[in-house]
């Protein structure tokens, strides 16, 4: 007869019946079927065949649920824009009329139609109109949510939208990584004068740092955003107090910003439909991961296909995550955005799962998470579905039934 554990050992709690897909190995789901997970103090405890377990079900823990469906990691959304004020449905009207997104930004439109939201939103405002789109997101299987500043563009507004990202994080019980996006676009104060604003960009950095506010630091590296010199001096000022970096990269040409990621160690390069074949051998050789955004190719109907064939072939990591924002991606479903990688993208629903899982928490530069292994987190999600395919086929539906962040159900 197997001991009862004493009431210490015992778990916090165990699912048992669901199939699993732990993605625990470079390859496959890492199929379990009539599976069973615990998780004690926030980690998983134990992961495997319900048979397998090492006693009486309901002495091993605190709290055991019956399931079936299927259990993944809790998904990560590791590149959003989903604090903002407004929308900016009316642009998407007058891009279906003929303008471009450049031909909107140009002309004051764009990121800097939500810049004046955002500035004339208080902090309250915005957590309230941010709180529902992180809910879906939540609802849909996120645990892990990356949110990037970049509407506010002065130390004041970038400063209320990183506080918002992390009133986010606790009010939903989930862990909110935050991006410094300051150097997004040139806000009107700085007119013709891109260097002086890159200065105030730099000077903004470890203030805001200093406040616990920053976990990473990006920048738009494009025509119609900064230039690669411009963008090394942020990385620089990365640099200098350790924060990792990630850039918007050659989204609509290639400006060679997937290569300056890899140049300074970066945790990935983001949109890269651009890229060019040397900046893929050097992210391969940086471990840089390459985050794909399907929703912002969808929205601007955009035909330039990021080199999969090239990531695959030279092994660089793909993500895939929602880039939600108010002007090329409102998105609001990371599940949505793996469908869209699998139709436009030709990735394999296993490739979109890995890239909203276990690669994602690479891009953000997290290794406890994004698998189903003892020792992570406790970061899953429950599924009504027949096999884990169906998450990068379905559009839309409600295929959620539950998300545990930290072996806490949070929705
Ligand atoms: O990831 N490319 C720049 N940044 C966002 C869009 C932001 C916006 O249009 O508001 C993106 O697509
Ligand atoms: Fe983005």
């Amino acid at each position: 007869m197997t001991p009862v554990p004493d009431v210490d050992s015992r778990w916090d709690g165990l699912i048992v019946g669901p199939s699993l897909a732990t993605l625990d190995d470079t390859r496959g789901y890492g199929e379990v079927t009539d599976g069973a997970i615990a998780w004690k103090d926030g980690r998983l405890a134990w992961v495997g065949a319900r048979v397998q377990l090492p006693g009486d079900e309901d002495s091993l823990a605190d709290q055991v649920i019956e399931a079936d469906g299927w259990i993944t990691p809790g998904l990560v959304d590791c590149h959003t824009h989903l604090v903002f004020a407004g929308d900016r449905a009316r642009e998407f009207e007058m891009r279906l009329e003929g303008a471009s997104y450049e031909d909107i930004a140009r002309s004051g439109g764009g990121i800097l139609s939500s810049v004046r939201a955002v500035r004339a939103a208080s902090e309250d405002d915005l957590l309230r109109e941010s709180l529902p789109r992180a809910r879906a997101l939540v609802a849909d299987g996120v645990s892990t949510l990356e949110i990037k500043s970049g509407y506010g563009l002065d130390l004041d507004n970038e400063r209320k939208m990183l506080r918002v990202a992390r009133r986010l994080g606790e009010v939903l019980g989930i862990e909110v990584r935050t991006t410094y996006l300051a150097a997004h676009a040139l806000p009107p104060e700085f007119s013709g004068d891109a260097e002086a604003y890159i200065d105030a960009v730099v000077e903004w950095l470890p203030v805001l740092h200093g406040e616990g506010l920053v976990d990473a630091v990006d920048a738009f590296c494009e025509g119609i955003g900064f230039t690669p010199a411009q963008t090394r001096r942020v990385f620089e000022a990365a640099r200098l107090l350790d924060l990792p970096v990630k850039l918007h990269a050659d989204q609509l040409s290639d400006l060679g910003g997937a290569g300056l990621v890899a140049a300074f160690a970066g945790l990935s390069a983001d949109h890269v439909e651009y890229s060019s074949a040397e900046s893929v051998a050097a992210m391969a050789a940086s471990g840089v991961v390459a985050v794909l955004l399907p929703g912002a190719f969808h929205v601007l109907r955009e035909t330039k296909l990021p080199p999969l064939e090239a990531f695959r072939q030279q092994g660089v990591a793909m993500a895939v995550a929602t880039d939600c924002n108010p002007g090329t991606a409102p998105l609001l479903s990371l599940r949505q955005a793996m469908q869209l990688a699998c139709t436009h993208f030709r990735l394999t629903p296993e490739e979109a799962l890995r890239g909203a899982t276990v690669n994602a928490a690479h891009a953000l530069g997290l290794h406890d998470r994004g698998v189903l292994r003892v020792g992570a987190r406790a970061d899953f999600a429950l599924w009504d579905i027949r096999h884990p395919s169906e998450l990068g086929y379905w559009l839309g539906g409600r295929l959620c039934r539950g998300v545990y962040a930290g072996g806490r159900f949070i929705g």
